[in-house]
């Protein structure tokens, strides 16, 4: 048996869009191929405008205009044969939806409805995939799981602005974990928390991960974060991933330029060193660099970067590589 339970196949997406008469295309997943597997913490990184959100919303199956899927695929490897998310009817994504697939999105306000007390949002979310419960047998359940995120009962009668941050996202992860799916997807879920609540929410994400022995794919664009929960990181760039592999040795040796300049930026206690950031900035996704779309800032570039597109093959740190000084 497979020890997957998600997988990208050439995965190519962009926004489309028609403003004033012209038509525009961004060009903002470019070839992602993504193994997933069971019981591990999955890190995506990379700087903002490198692609992490819009490559989550298709691994949960969300594709609206004007995002289009141009090639590839998407499949959830956790049901009797392979479901391919976007062949599949509304009826069978709302089925996974919660209940084997949760999406934790950018910002837990973009979850919670502010007009509506949170219990609300339970009864939306995760009861009509709990229905052989009652709904107080429900109420009950959900109090109990929430006891165990350290929320008192009292959070249901609340409005969304009545919580912290930290409050919000506890929540959040309660709604997320409550049908123990088998994969939760996490966009930048503690980047507007304050450091002692990110660190607490990261422990009970991990806690999480290692009692309901599944999948979380964590992005942020916070290394330091991955550094501390994730089991294996793909390093983003430009719409591509560039590195993957296991933290471990990522951290300990990072084959693509673009990923040592990640790790090299990362602040150190007692460092004083001013560190040295790349010139410029990722590129404008609607008119992408030909060749390997790290170039113009890659201080190792050569001529046949400008024209080829590496692609990804072991280096010998172990990390799968998309870099011609790394094969
Ligand atoms: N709805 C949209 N329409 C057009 N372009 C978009 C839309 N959403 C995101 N983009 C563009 O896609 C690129 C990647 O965005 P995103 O996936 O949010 O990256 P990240 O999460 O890494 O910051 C950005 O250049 C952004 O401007
Ligand atoms: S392929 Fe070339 S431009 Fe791209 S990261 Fe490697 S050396 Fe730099
Ligand atoms: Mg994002």
């Amino acid at each position: 048996m497979s020890d997957l339970i998600l997988q990208t196949k050439g995965l190519r997406a962009s926004y489309i869009t028609h403003l004033y008469g012209i038509d525009r295309e961004v060009k903002v997943v470019d070839g992602v191929d993504l193994a997933i597997r069971k019981n591990e913490f999955f890190g995506i990184a990379g700087e903002s405008g490198c692609g992490k959100t819009t490559l989550l919303k298709l691994i949960a199956g969300f594709c609206k205009p004007p995002l289009q899927v141009q090639a590839g695929k998407v499949e959830f490897l956790g049901l009797d044969k392979p479901l391919s998310l976007f062949d599949a009817t509304e009826e069978e994504l709302y089925k996974i939806r919660w209940r084997n697939i949760s999406y934790i999105m950018q910002g837990s306000m973009n979850v919670l409805n502010p007009v509506r007390k949170i219990d609300k949002s339970f009864i939306d979310f995760a009861y009509p995939h709990m229905q052989e419960l009652t709904p107080a047998q429900f109420r009950e359940r959900v109090v109990g799981h929430l006891g165990n995120l350290r929320l008192s009962k009292d959070v249901l009668d609340s409005y969304p602005h009545e919580l912290s941050g930290g409050m919000r996202q506890r929540v959040t992860i309660g709604l997320a974990t409550l049908c123990s799916p088998e994969i939760i997807i996490a966009d930048e879920p503690t980047t507007a928390l304050d450091v002692v609540v990110q660190r607490e929410t990261l422990g009970l994400m991990k806690r999480i991960q290692k009692e309901l022995a599944n999948t979380i794919i964590l992005v942020t664009h916070d290394l330091a974060v991955h550094a501390n929960v994730s089991d294996r990181i793909a390093i983003m760039y430009a719409g591509t991933i560039v590195e993957e592999g296991k933290t471990v040795d990522i951290f300990d040796h990072p084959a693509h330029p673009y990923t040592q300049h990640l790790i090299r930026s990362l602040p150190r206690l007692g460092d004083k060193e001013k560190k040295g950031y790349l010139k410029g900035a990722p590129p404008n996704l609607a008119d992408p660099p030909s060749g390997c779309r790290f170039h113009p800032r890659c201080p190792l570039a050569i001529d046949r970067c400008r024209t080829e597109v590496p692609l990804p093959k072991m280096a010998s740190s172990g990390t799968m590589t998309a870099c011609f000084l790394a094969e």
